[in-house]
């Protein structure tokens, strides 16, 4: 048995839902993450500097005792967001930075983004303020191959925005192929990303071969093993421009199994067990801490979390995490089709 201590991570995307989804699951989260970035994908979306405040409640309220985590909220762009309130929820601390979804792109983006000209004037003063935009880097035209998404993205609409507004700090989020990898890693230290332990993981054929697995669709779609490896390779390299973001997205059981399932995949019970075995193969324990718990706080400004997490590396392989229950249905968490040696010391 080997005991790896680090920094306590944070995740630095990921969806919580509301109401009794809430409850469900942020204690999955809570266990482990000092912090997190709470997406604002609900229903109806978290447009306003009101919203953000009200939703961090109902999260804070949905905390169990003894359980020291902090929420980072985000706030979903629309057309019609309004730059003012957007500055004002960051002067008063409420808010961390801002989504983009283009409008169709995943789970809840109908009033997402059709044309960025049409958001200038938030994005002009996201810049000047210094807050993050946060991209759901992935085009939707139905011209576009969905394996194509995110690379077409990068030229058609990251490429240009950094051009426009070279002072405005982004994040890719969840960035599934060599292309996005190898961009982020040569661009200047405005741009990050952040990457899903699944997507570290599966290729496609976990989702489309033997059968379809609707438990491993999740948007953007995982790619061929070649992106997957391009990704393992930025994770566990060190760069700082890396960072843990789970997108961890609960669905219950009857909406992803379904002839037109959701999208997304439940990892918060064992992200941390999973990392550290893709770690420990790649030979990049030492590089864990870095992409878990360093380089996200670097990024956003932010110290590092005060308090540290212990890992259990143990001999014999480690039991699956069971499904979680709600009222609306299980919800089943990401099988990563391979051993797991890692727990989490309590
Ligand atoms: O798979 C996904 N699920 N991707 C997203 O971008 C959204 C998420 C969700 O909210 O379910
Ligand atoms: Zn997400």
């Amino acid at each position: 048995m080997t005991r790896l201590t680090i920094t306590r991570p944070d995740d630095w995307h990921l969806h919580l839902r509301d109401g009794e989804m809430l409850k469900a699951v942020l204690p999955h989260s809570a266990s482990w993450a000092g912090r997190a970035i709470i997406m604002p994908n609900l229903v109806p979306p978290v447009v306003t500097g009101n919203d953000a405040s009200a939703y961090r409640a109902r999260i804070e309220q949905a905390l169990p005792d003894g359980y020291d985590f902090t929420p980072l909220m985000v706030l979903y762009l629309t057309q019609q967001s309004d730059p003012a309130d957007i500055r004002a929820a960051h002067e008063k601390g409420v808010i961390q930075a801002v989504k983009l979804y283009p409008a169709g792109a995943t789970t809840n983006s109908a009033s997402g983004v059709k044309d960025i000209d049409a958001v200038m004037p938030v994005l002009e003063m996201m810049a000047e303020c210094g807050i993050p935009l946060l991209v759901h880097g992935e085009v939707t035209h139905d011209s576009v191959d969905i394996f194509d998404r995110e690379a077409v993205f990068i030229d058609t609409v990251l490429t240009p925005l950094r051009e426009r507004l070279p002072s405005l700090r982004i994040v890719m989020e969840h960035i599934t192929t060599e292309q996005a990898a190898t961009y982020v890693a040569a661009a200047d230290s405005n741009l990050a990303a952040t990457i899903t332990p699944h997507h570290l993981i599966i290729n496609r054929n976990a989702i489309l071969a033997g059968g379809i697995k609707p438990h491993y669709y999740c948007l953007p779609v995982a790619k061929r093993e070649t992106h997957r490896l391009a990704l393992v390779k930025a994770a566990t390299s060190g760069n700082e421009k890396f960072f843990l973001g789970t997108d961890s997205a609960p669905h219950t059981d009857p909406l992803k199994l379904q002839a037109c399932g959701c999208a997304g995949v439940f990892n918060a019970p064992n992200t941390l067990a999973c990392l550290a075995q893709v770690f420990e193969q790649e030979n990049a324990l030492d590089k864990l801490e870095g992409f878990a718990s360093m380089n996200g706080p670097r990024f956003y400004g932010l110290g590092v979390n005060e308090t540290h997490i212990t890992l259990i590396r143990h001999d014999t392989p480690q039991p699956a995490p069971a499904p979680i229950e709600t009222v609306d249905g299980q919800v089943t968490v990401f099988d990563p089709l391979m051993e797991i040696y890692w727990t989490i010391d309590s």
